[in-house]
């Protein structure tokens, strides 16, 4: 996602602190609160602050890279006093040095980037290293959704989940048409491309 540098980004983030978790002895506070579950990339937070309102008694925490994106996120998590989530400002192949194993109980993946050329597979947030490090946070039967509109990407994460072991269930190549549909929560991605006619993907890779 590019997006334009944020005026006063610094103060602005600072101003939603508490909402943000940027190390394991600050994860640690919220050990009573754990397994949560976790979006990572999550952009601008449409997705994760439904899901936190509508299920309450869930912890969640959403992982984003960019910081300008997250800024977004954080300004109407705390305008909406949201108490069961918080943000991570960091690159998910740090997960595990923050998380560890049995503090996710589900992850979320939305719309990841596709990175289209082939030299730069590994950036996939499906990539088989980065799977490998969502198992060491995830429990033995711990499980990820993944959306996408991308049917390249779709097909590429649904083999990359075969090559590290990982079990596939409730796939749909049309979700907002299927039986799954039920319950969906959109992300602004999801929103904006459904919107011009593209059918999202959804599936369930189970660790084990
Ligand atoms: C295409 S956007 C989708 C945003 C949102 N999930 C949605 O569906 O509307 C992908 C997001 O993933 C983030 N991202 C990409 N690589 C990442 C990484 N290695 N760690 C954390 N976030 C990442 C990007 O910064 C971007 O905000």
């Amino acid at each position: 996602m590019r997006m334009r540098k944020k005026k006063n980004g610094e103060a602005r983030f600072a101003a939603c602190s508490e909402y943000v978790i940027s190390s394991r002895e600050e994860l640690e506070r919220y050990s009573d609160r754990l397994p949560c579950e976790l979006e990572i990339g999550c952009g601008k937070g449409g997705f994760i602050c439904q899901m936190a309102a509508l299920h309450p008694e869930t912890f969640f925490i959403a992982v984003e890279l960019s910081t300008d994106a997250l800024i977004t996120a954080l300004e109407y998590a705390k305008e909406q006093e949201i108490p069961n989530l918080r943000f991570m400002n960091l690159n998910a192949n740090l997960l595990p040095e923050i998380f560890h194993k049995g503090e996710v109980s589900q992850s979320y993946l939305n719309f990841s980037d596709p990175w289209p050329k082939a030299r730069h597979a590994k950036r996939r947030l499906t990539y088989r290293s980065f799977l490998e490090k969502y198992r060491e946070m995830l429990p033995e039967d711990g499980k990820i959704i993944f959306k996408t509109d991308n049917r390249l990407l779709f097909d590429f994460s649904l083999e990359e989940f075969d090559a590290v072991g990982m079990r596939k269930t409730d796939i749909t190549y049309d979700l907002h048409n299927s039986e799954y549909n039920e319950g969906n929560v959109m992300t602004e991605y999801e929103k904006n491309f459904s919107e011009k006619g593209f059918p999202i993907h959804r599936v369930v890779a189970w660790m084990k």
